[in-house]
């Protein structure tokens, strides 16, 4: 059988990985500058990640949601401590955009109300509405297009504003990323969001924040969108939430209330995964990462300014972009072929930088030095 062609590839196949490396099935080694898609948050096998699993492998990794599962208390006590939103309501799935989609549906649910506003360059997610709220059309597929979202340009006051003045008393929710990740690395301002929150609170709107890539300490807070001071009524989240295993889940203000039947899901929370991600926010706390992602943050994002030939370099912890001038416009493909170093990207010519947040100082050096000399090898 064949695979469906989904995603171009790379002709790498990784084989091994641990901390900020993965090798080869030549045993070349890679410096990972990607975090697999800003997956990897404590690092690739973490011992203590390995060892929970391994643990609770053995006493039992599945069972349905119809019985008490121990694991996900203790996973929600840990996040409210970790996260500091410990009156916030924790609900389990599997992935992003199944956290955008329910979180989404809850804001329904709440207010009664059908409109989404969402902004350019936003990416939500593949399914459903979580797509149909993203800002590109080739993958939004005519079964998935509404009436129901708006469009706003990023960070526009003036446009936020008047968009509530006409449809306010029609919004159910605003979606918006702190750092936007597939869109380019683009900072939400601070009065951005609490503009955001402002309505919401006038107009009767849930303030959603995607946290799936900016969350989890990756921006050097908890929660980007903590920048602003501000909170949401809802955060999404998943990605650097199971370091690599699958999980996801969105943290509900108090306000909102469940009802049974409103969301559900067969596979979320189970013992494996909970297992999983109360190992990832253990290291978290115990290696000081988010401190971490603060303090290398600001260097690598300091060293990438002396680099002649890089523009516009932006983000927030380790969540950093910059844009190439069309002469580097290879500079990826440099990287990762001459270099072994692999990194993201985002169309048109930005690079972008999701490394695990236990990263080291040398591991940085390294990258720089890989920087450097995949520039002058593109140079000539
Ligand atoms: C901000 C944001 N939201 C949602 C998603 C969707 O997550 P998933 O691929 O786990 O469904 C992504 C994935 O890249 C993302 O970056």
């Amino acid at each position: 059988m064949k695979l469906f062609d989904v995603y171009p590839l790379n002709n790498i196949t990784i084989t091994k990985a641990s901390g900020s490396y993965v090798w080869d099935d030549n045993q070349v080694k890679y410096l990972d500058m990607y975090g697999g898609h800003a997956v990897i948050s404590i690092g690739h096998t973490h011992p203590h990640w390995v060892k929970s699993i391994e643990e609770q492998l053995h006493e039992i990794a599945f069972y349905s949601n119809s019985v008490i599962i121990p694991i996900q208390q203790q996973l929600a006590d840990t996040l409210g401590r970790v996260s500091g939103k410990d009156t916030y309501q924790l609900f389990l799935c599997n992935s992003g955009a199944e956290a955008n989609e329910n979180a989404l549906k809850l804001a329904s649910f709440h207010n009664g109300k059908k409109k989404i506003v969402a902004f350019s360059k936003s990416f939500h997610g593949r399914t459903s509405l979580a797509v149909a709220a993203t800002d590109n059309k080739n993958i939004v597929a005519p079964v998935n297009e509404t009436d129901n979202i708006i469009f706003l340009p990023f960070n526009d006051e003036n446009a936020l504003q008047q968009c509530f003045e006409q449809y306010g008393n029609e919004i159910t929710a605003i979606i918006i990323e702190g750092i936007q990740g597939v869109g380019g690395i683009n900072v939400a301002n601070n009065s951005f969001l609490q503009l955001i929150r402002n309505l919401c609170d006038t107009y009767n709107a849930v303030y959603i924040a995607d946290s799936v890539q900016c969350g989890y300490c990756r921006s050097g807070k908890f929660f980007a969108h903590d920048y602003a001071g501000v909170n949401a009524d809802i955060y999404s989240m998943a990605k650097g939430m199971g370091n690599g295993f699958p999980i996801g889940g969105i943290l509900i203000a108090p306000h909102l209330q469940a009802k049974h039947g409103m969301l559900g899901t067969t596979f979320g929370g189970n013992h494996l995964a909970c297992a999983a991600a109360l190992a990832v926010l253990e290291v978290i706390e115990t290696e000081k990462l988010m401190h971490n992602a603060n303090e290398l943050g600001a260097y690598l994002m300091e060293q990438l300014i002396a680099i002649e030939g890089l523009q516009n370099i932006r983000g927030r912890g380790l969540m950093i972009g910059f844009d190439l001038s069309d002469e580097l416009k290879d500079l990826k493909k440099q990287l990762l072929f001459g270099q072994n170093i692999f990194t993201g990207e985002a169309k048109p010519n930005v690079i972008r930088l999701l490394p695990s947040l236990a990263i080291t100082k040398m591991q940085i050096d390294e990258f720089l030095e890989g920087l450097k000399n995949a520039i002058k090898v593109i140079q000539g």
